[in-house]
């Protein structure tokens, strides 16, 4: 293609998008590893969103108490209501120990206990002998752990000489002819200019797609740029209709309250006072897995027993617990509470509601971070080249609800594990081979076409519309009726894309043109989630379909992979549950009823 858009062209070993938890501990990795290595990120390494992580990150330390990386393994099958890869939990909930004790190692500042321990606190879903005890597995620094953890990571990274491309959005993969993935177009939004980065790998560690939705805890960076760049290379995107919601949003404001305020005793009441919990997980309460704890909260609202003017939400209740405890253990969320729900921890409950907060689904991968499709009848087909890790991706280790605190641990665990998948396979300095003259065509008629976008919609209502209808149609509770009213919408509001318009021509830092970008990127998204949720006719995890309220094995214990090509035609295959374990130290948990 004759373009106006000179490139400029850069050969690493390896390239990483994206510098949050997941990212970074795979860019330090790699670069530990002798790969040369570029991390290409949109926002500056220390703003990514696991700097908003609060509560903490699993690992069976026992420091608190007995713990098993066993019982880990059991409690998030059962958290995933055995939609999760079973040899990667296993992977998971093993590693978890070495991962922590790295992490501390590194300078991680955790809190710690009398005895100099890691602190760890009681988070949902997390049990000792298999369900019968309540396991303290969550290690935490006060509640800013993911702000530790960043910190020390992206110190990890300079220490290890990797590089860092600050404030580049990756615009697509450039994928060859044989469907491998050879490297990344990207703009420098700062100087307006494109860069192509040639690799052997590249590792798409872009967060989530939280955004999609009207309110969420996410940052609003999480525009799921890698899930976007995969559909537009004609992937497929896995378990996409999981979305979880988070107890505790601050009703309006939607920031987090973390988990670890009910693990450190706080009780969700009522408008009569009730906790109400008690009824619906007679045993894990107010710690229930969070698919649990949203659907009774909605409950209690739609039957009239909500908190506040409309009785539209919940609250939160910490005034018995002691204020030392408060100030030492939660103090980031007594002064979020005070910001944003204008209540005193102290003495007042905070005003709280179920709002979104993590993409179970995403980019499929094995537990390698190598992306695999199905292909010619092999389903764990890896796409050479392409690699997922953290919220961009699905393991799958959180299957149909992850459990909290399994987040943070999944980012550190995968980040390593594909630095030393890389390491095994990728010999540093290998020749790059050519590449058609044309790779990037695609892409340059796509940022061409936005950047000129004269239509008649402006990117923010378009997004306004897809926000909405995400809240209202794919909600904490579902209905064959809303989900195809939903379907509709989504498609119209997809398709309105092709009327869009951006009023900025230039290239230097053009927001208007980088979010109509992740306007793109969410847009199939929130498509394929629709779609995907409106196909599954059962109730599983974060899914609950009021219309088929059960959990059906026999024909729903499958992996969903939705396709969805850039004019919005979609398309729905299958990936087996992974039911073995990688070795005979667990045994494959068989599916039984999930009660908390
Ligand atoms: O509640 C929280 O602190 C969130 C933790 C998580 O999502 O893992």
């Amino acid at each position: 293609m004759k373009t106006a858009y000179p490139i400029t062209e850069h050969k690493y070993d390896m390239i990483v998008v994206g510098a949050g938890g997941a990212g970074l501990r795979a860019t330090f990795g790699l670069a530990q590893k002798g790969l040369q290595t570029a991390c290409i990120t949109k926002v500056f390494p220390t703003r990514s969103h696991t700097v908003a992580a609060q509560g903490g990150i699993s690992a069976a330390l026992g420091n608190m108490g007995e713990d098993d990386w066993r019982f880990h393994f059991y409690d998030t099958i059962k958290g995933s209501d055995w939609l999760g890869d079973q040899d990667a939990i296993e992977y998971m909930c093993k590693e978890a120990i070495p991962a922590i004790i790295e992490l501390e190692h590194q300078g991680v500042p955790f809190s710690r206990t009398e005895d100099g321990k890691i602190y760890q606190r009681p988070f949902g879903g997390m049990t000792t002998h298999y369900g019968q005890g309540t396991a303290q597995r969550t290690c935490a620094a006060a509640d800013r752990t993911g702000h530790a953890i960043l910190h020390t990571l992206y110190q990890q990274s300079l220490k290890h000489d990797a590089r860092f491309m600050i404030e580049y959005f990756a615009l697509d993969l450039i994928m060859d002819e044989q469907g491998a993935c050879r490297g990344v177009l990207a703009l420098d939004m700062a100087e307006g200019t494109l860069h192509l980065f040639r690799a052997q790998g590249v590792v798409l560690a872009t967060g989530g797609y939280g955004r999609a939705y009207f309110s969420a805890t996410s940052a609003h960076t999480c525009t799921g740029d890698g899930g976007g760049m995969a559909l537009r290379a004609g992937l497929g995107l896995q378990d996409m209709e999981f979305v979880q919601f988070h107890p505790t949003g601050i009703y309006g404001a939607g920031c987090l309250i973390t988990e670890g305020v009910r693990g450190e005793g706080g009780i969700l009441r009522n408008s009569n006072g009730e906790r109400f919990m008690e009824r619906y997980a007679p045993n894990a309460k107010d710690l229930a897995s969070r698919d649990v704890v949203s659907r009774s909260m909605t409950i209690e609202i739609r039957e009239g027993r909500g908190v506040g003017e409309h009785k539209d939400h919940i609250h939160l209740d910490l005034t018995h617990l002691d204020p030392k405890d408060i100030h030492e253990k939660l103090p980031g969320i007594a002064e979020s509470a005070r910001i944003f729900a204008g209540v005193d921890v102290e003495t007042q409950p905070i005003p709280v509601i179920p709002t979104v907060h993590y993409n179970m689904g995403g980019i499929p991968t094995n537990y390698h971070g190598e992306v695999v499709q199905l292909k010619n009848g092999n389903p764990d087909a890896v796409v050479p080249g392409l690699y997922a890790i953290g919220e961009a991706a699905c393991v799958s280790v959180h299957g149909a609800n992850r459990l909290g605190s399994n987040s943070l641990l999944d980012l550190v665990v995968f980040g390593r594990a594909v630095a030393n998948r890389c390491a095994e396979t990728i010999k540093p300095g290998q020749s790059h081979g050519k590449l058609a003259a044309d790779a990037c065509d695609r892409s340059l008629a796509n940022l061409d076409k936005l950047r000129n976008a004269n239509g008649g919609t402006p990117t923010a209502v378009i997004r306004d519309k897809m926000q909405r209808t995400m809240q209202a149609d794919a909600a904490v509770f579902r209905t064959g009726e809303t989900l195809s009213d939903g379907v509709r919408k989504i498609r119209e509001i997809h398709a309105s894309f092709a009327d869009v318009k951006v009023s900025d021509r230039s290239m230097v830092w053009n927001s208007d043109l980088i979010e109509t970008f992740e306007l793109q990127n969410l847009l199939g998204q929130a498509l394929a989630t629709i779609v995907s949720a409106e196909n599954r006719t059962e109730s599983r995890g974060a899914h609950a379909r009021e219309d088929f309220p059960d959990r059906d094995d026999q024909q729903w214990q499958k992996h969903t992979l939705c396709r969805v090509d850039d004019a919005g035609k979609t398309s729905i295959d299958y990936r087996p549950v992974h039911m073995v374990t990688l070795t005979d130290e667990v045994d494959v948990v068989p599916p039984k009823p999930r009660v908390y």
